[in-house]
C-alpha cells in the first residue's frame, strides 16, 4: 500500500474528527436471501450441508468469466446467483481502521475504540489483555457489519513480523523483537478476534477473520534506496527456524488464523507469493493452515514488473496461483488470469482451488446463511462500539504497557497537592491523532496528554517547543521561560508518523532535529528535575537523557491510543503503578552502522557484525529488552519444587543426525512425539516489596552454558503478568515443554536438545536443570 493512500487516510481521519454526526443506517449485504425465490434450490444456501459441499456447489455453477473477478480484493456481485459483492481488505491492527476498503465510518457509526499501537500493548506481556483486545475488535467488527457499514469481515491483522531492526518504520505495528512474545501475541489476538475461547476452543462460526502477515522475513520497508518491493531477504535456515517463522507457525497452528498474507519481498531469491514451499508445503501442509492466502497489495504485479522474477504478467499470475496464493490485493490477477488460462500457463483447477478457499471463508463467517439478524452474531449491535467496557480496556492497555525507564530519587509519582503549577512542553502533547500510530481509526473520544494533565493541575501552561517531531525549528526561549516559572515540567518528545511509518524506515536512532537541544535547555532552566515522556514506536537512543541528572523521570508511552493521554497522567500522579517492560532492545546510535538489509540475527565477530536483538546483540544497549521500572520493587526466588533433572533416556527414541555441529552424542533430535509431550514445571515466588500495589510481568528466560554454534545469549521461554498488593508475594508456575523451549536450531534449521546443563533465569536468579540421556 503506497504513501498516497496513507495521506488520503490521514486527511479522512482529520475530517472525521471534526465532522458532525450524520445519522444513517442500512442493512448488510447478504447471500442466500430468503426472499429470493431461487434460494431454496441452491445447495450452497443449505446450511445443513457441510461447507465443503456448499462451496463445491457454488463453484460448479460459475463460468470462468465469473470466477476470475473473484480473485481480487474487490470481488464483484454475481447477481444471477444472489451473491453480493465482497470487499476482502479491512484493517484492525489496534481497532477498526480507516485503512483498507471494507469498513465505512460514514453512517450512524462514526468511530471505533482505538487501542494502543501494538508495540505498547506488547509491553504488558499479558496474553489475557491481548485476547480481550482482539475480542473487543471482533465485536465492533460484527456490530459495524450488522449496521450496514461494512462490506467485509476479513481483517489483515495482526502484523507478527519480528522487529529485527530498530529503524523499521512498521516495528510499531508488531509485538516486538522476541519470537516467543510475537508467537503468543499472534495466538491470543487471533483467538479473540475470530471468536474462539482464550484456550482455543472453537465457537462454531467465525466472528471475524484475522490474517497473519507478512509471510515471511519482511521487516524492511524503505531504507537508503532499498525498497520492500524488490528486496531479496537472504535468510539462513537457522534464523528462519528460530526467528522468522515461529510467529507464523503459532498464528496458524495454535491461533488457527484463517488468513496468511504473503509479503512483497523475496526470501532467498523467490518472491514469497510465488513460493510453493512456503505457502503450500509449509503453511498448508506442515502447519495445517485452513483459510485463504492473500497477497500484499499489488505484490503480484511486482513479480513481473519491477521485480522481474516472472517473464510475463501471465507467468506471474500462474506462479502465484500454483504456489498456493488465493487472493490478490489489487486487480492484477483479475486482469491476467484469463490470458494465462488461454496461453495454457494456468489451469482452471488452480482457480477453483483458490475460489474454494475464498468462498469457504465467506461461508464460515456466516455470510451465506441468509439474514445475519437470524444468527447469534446478528444480534451484536452498535452499542458494542465504543462501549464503556471497550474504552476502559483501551485505558487499561495503555496503562499496562507504558514503561518507566528512569526515576531518580523517586521523582515519580508526583503528589497532586505538591504541584501548584505545571509546564507542559512538546509538539505532540496536544494532538489526538498523534497518539494513534499508523493504521488508526477514528477514536471514540480523544483526550490529549495536555488535556488530561489539565484536569489534575489547574495551573497548567503549554508551549509546543518545536514545530513538529521533526523539530526543524524550535521556540527554545518560550520553553525555557515556561520552565523557569513553574513547579514541575513534563516534556512530550519522541517520534511521529513522519519519522517512522509504512514505507519509511529511519536512518538515525537519536531524537530528530533540535529535540535534544530543547530538552537540555529546558532541563537546565527548570526548578527541579524534569519528566520526559517519549511517544514513539521504535526505540530511540536517549543516552543523553539517561545520564542527565536534571532529567529525573523518563516514560516510554509508545503510541498509546485514544486513552493514552489519561493513562500517562494517571501514571505521573500515581493512580497507576507502571509495569510495562520493553519488547525491543534500545540500541545506541552506532547501531546505524549496521546495514538494515543484513538479515542475519547472529553476530559475526570476524566482520564486526554485532548481531540483533537481546538474543544475539553483542553491543551494550541503551535499555535492554525486558527493562522496565515501577513504583515498587519486586524480588524473585526459584521454589524448591522446580525440576532439576530431566531423563530423556526412557521417554524418547533418540535420533542422531549426521550434519553435526557438535558431537551428535551430546544432543537429541526432537522430532519424536514422545519428546513433544514431555512437560515439566518451574515455580518462582515473586514478592512486591511496596509501597504500591502493581501489575508485574514475570519474564522467564533460559540460557546455555556455552554460546557456541549460534546459541542465543538467552531466550525468553515464558511470561506471566501478576497483580500483587504491596508487601504481598505469590507463586508463579511455568509449564515448560523442554523439547520446544529448551531446544535450539542448528545451522541447517533442525532442532536439537543439548545434553547437560540448562539455566532458567528470572531477574538475577538462576536455576539449573540437567538434561540426561
Ligand atoms: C459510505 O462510503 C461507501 C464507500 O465509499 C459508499 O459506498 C457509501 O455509499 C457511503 N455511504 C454514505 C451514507 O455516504
Ligand atoms: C512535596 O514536596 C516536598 C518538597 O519538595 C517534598 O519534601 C515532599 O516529599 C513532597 N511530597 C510528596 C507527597 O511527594
Ligand atoms: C536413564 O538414566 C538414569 C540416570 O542415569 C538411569 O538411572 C536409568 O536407568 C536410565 N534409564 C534407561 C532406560 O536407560
Amino acid at each position: 500500500m503506497g504513501a498516497d493512500r496513507e495521506l488520503h487516510v490521514l486527511s479522512a481521519l482529520l475530517l472525521l474528527l471534526v465532522q458532525p454526526l450524520v445519522v444513517f443506517s442500512s442493512t448488510p449485504p447478504l447471500a442466500c436471501d430468503p426472499t429470493n425465490p431461487s434460494t431454496p434450490y441452491y445447495a450452497f444456501c443449505k446450511t445443513t450441508l457441510p461447507i465443503d459441499k456448499r462451496v463445491s456447489d457454488l463453484v460448479s455453477r460459475l463460468t470462468l468469466e465469473e470466477k476470475i473477478p473473484q480473485l481480487g480484493d474487490v470481488a464483484p456481485a454475481i447477481p444471477r446467483l444472489g451473491v453480493p459483492s465482497y470487499k476482502w481488505w479491512s484493517e484492525a491492527l489496534h481497532g477498526l481502521s480507516l485503512w483498507g476498503r471494507g469498513i465505512h465510518f460514514n453512517g450512524t457509526i462514526r468511530s471505533a475504540t482505538s487501542f494502543p499501537q501494538v508495540i505498547l500493548t506488547a509491553a504488558s506481556f499479558n496474553p489475557r489483555l491481548w485476547y480481550r483486545i482482539g475480542q473487543a475488535i471482533g465485536m465492533e467488527a460484527r456490530a459495524i457489519y450488522n449496521m450496514g457499514q461494512a462490506e467485509g469481515l476479513t481483517f489483515w491483522s495482526p502484523n507478527v513480523n519480528i522487529f529485527r531492526d530498530p529503524r523499521w518504520g512498521r516495528g510499531q505495528e508488531t509485538p516486538g523483537e522476541d519470537p516467543m512474545t510475537a508467537s503468543k501475541y499472534a495466538v491470543y489476538f487471533v483467538r479473540g478476534l475470530q471468536g474462539d475461547s482464550f484456550r482455543g476452543g472453537s465457537s462454531g462460526q467465525l466472528k471475524a477473520s484475522a490474517c497473519c502477515k507478512h509471510y515471511t522475513a519482511y521487516d524492511m520497508d524503505n531504507w537508503k534506496g532499498n525498497s520492500r518491493y524488490t528486496f531479496d531477504a537472504r535468510v539462513t535456515a537457522q534464523d528462519m527456524e528460530d526467528t522468522y517463522q515461529p510467529p507464523f507457525r503459532s498464528c496458524i497452528k495454535q491461533g488457527r488464523a484463517t488468513c496468511v498474507m504473503c509479503s512483497y519481498n523475496r526470501v532467498n531469491g523467490v518472491p514469497t507469493c510465488a513460493d510453493y514451499n512456503l505457502l503450500s508445503k509449509t503453511a498448508r501442509g506442515l502447519w495445517g493452515f485452513n483459510g485463504y492466502i492473500a497477497s500484499d497489495c499489488d505484490a503480484v504485479a511486482l513479480i513481473y514488473g519491477a521485480d522481474g522474477y516472472a517473464k510475463s504478467a501471465e507467468d506471474a499470475v500462474a506462479d502465484v496461483l500454483k504456489a498456493g496464493m488465493d487472493l490478490n490485493c489489487g486487480d492484477y490477477v483479475q486482469k491476467y488470469a484469463g490470458s494465462a488460462v488461454k496461453e495454457g500457463k494456468l489451469s482452471e483447477s488452480e482457480i477453483n482451488r483458490a475460489l474454494h478457499n475464498l468462498f469457504s471463508l465467506r461461508m464460515r463467517l456466516g455470510l451465506f446463511n441468509g439474514s445475519p439478524k437470524q444468527q447469534a452474531s446478528g444480534t451484536i449491535f452498535a452499542n458494542q462500539i465504543c462501549s464503556k467496557e471497550h474504552q476502559d480496556l483501551a485505558l487499561e492497555a495503555a496503562q499496562d504497557g507504558i514503561v518507566l525507564l528512569k526515576n531518580t530519587a523517586n521523582l515519580l509519582p508526583l503528589a497532586r497537592s505538591n504541584v501548584t503549577s505545571l509546564g507542559v512542553i512538546g509538539p505532540n502533547a496536544n494532538v489526538v491523532y498523534k497518539l494513534l500510530g499508523n493504521y488508526g481509526g477514528p477514536p471514540c473520544k480523544g483526550i490529549t496528554p495536555l488535556g488530561a494533565l489539565q484536569t489534575y493541575v489547574g495551573s497548567t501552561r503549554y508551549v509546543a517547543g518545536c514545530d513538529s517531531a521533526a523539530c526543524t525549528s524550535s521556540s527554545i526561549n518560550d520553553a525555557v521561560q515556561l520552565a523557569k516559572s513553574v513547579d514541575y515540567v513534563i516534556m512530550f518528545m519522541g517520534l511521529d508518523q513522519d519519522q517512522e511509518r509504512e514505507d519509511l524506515d529511519r536512518v538515525d536512532l537519536v531524537l530528530p532535529g533540535m529535540q535534544q537541544t530543547l530538552i537540555s535547555n529546558v532541563a537546565g532552566a527548570a526548578k527541579r528535575p524534569i519528566i520526559l515522556v517519549l511517544l514513539s514506536g521504535g526505540p530511540v537512543d536517549i543516552t543523553f537523557a539517561k545520564l542527565d541528572g536534571r532529567i529525573g523521570g523518563i516514560l516510554w508511552a509508545g503510541y498509546p491510543g485514544e486513552a493514552g493521554g489519561l493513562a500517562i497522567a494517571r501514571i505521573i500522579f500515581g493512580e497507576h503503578n507502571p509495569g510495562g517492560r520493553l519488547p525491543v532492545t534500545w540500541y545506541p546510535q552506532e547501531f546505524t552502522g549496521v546495514p538494515m538489509i543484513d538479515m542475519r540475527m547472529r553476530a559475526d565477530p570476524a566482520s564486526g557484525y554485532p548481531g540483533r536483538t537481546y538474543r544475539f546483540y553483542t553491543g551494550k544497549p541503551v535499555y535492554r529488552f525486558g527493562y522496565g521500572l515501577s513504583y515498587t520493587t519486586y524480588s524473585y526466588e526459584f521454589e524448591a519444587e522446580s525440576v532439576t533433572s530431566i531423563y530423556l533416556n526412557d521417554s524418547l527414541p533418540l535420533q542422531a543426525t549426521a550434519n553435526s555441529d557438535i558431537s551428535s552424542h551430546n544432543r537429541a533430535s526432537i522430532v519424536s512425539d514422545a519428546c513433544g509431550k514431555l512437560k515439566l514445571s518451574a515455580a518462582v515466588s515473586v514478592k512486591n516489596h511496596g509501597p504500591m500495589a502493581g501489575k508485574h510481568p514475570v519474564l522467564l528466560f533460559s540460557r546455555w552454558p556455552s554460546l557456541q554454534h549460534g546459541r542465543p545469549v538467552k531466550q525468553l521461554i515464558g511470561f506471566k503478568s501478576v497483580h500483587l498488593e504491596a508487601g504481598k508475594s505469590t507463586k508463579v508456575v511455568f509449564s515448560l515443554w523442554p523439547c520446544q523451549q529448551l531446544s535450539r536450531a542448528m545451522g541447517d534449521g533442525t532442532r536439537v536438545l543439548d545434553r547437560g546443563s540448562h539455566f532458567l533465569v528470572v531477574g538475577e536468579k538462576e536455576h539449573e536443570i540437567n538434561i540426561v540421556f
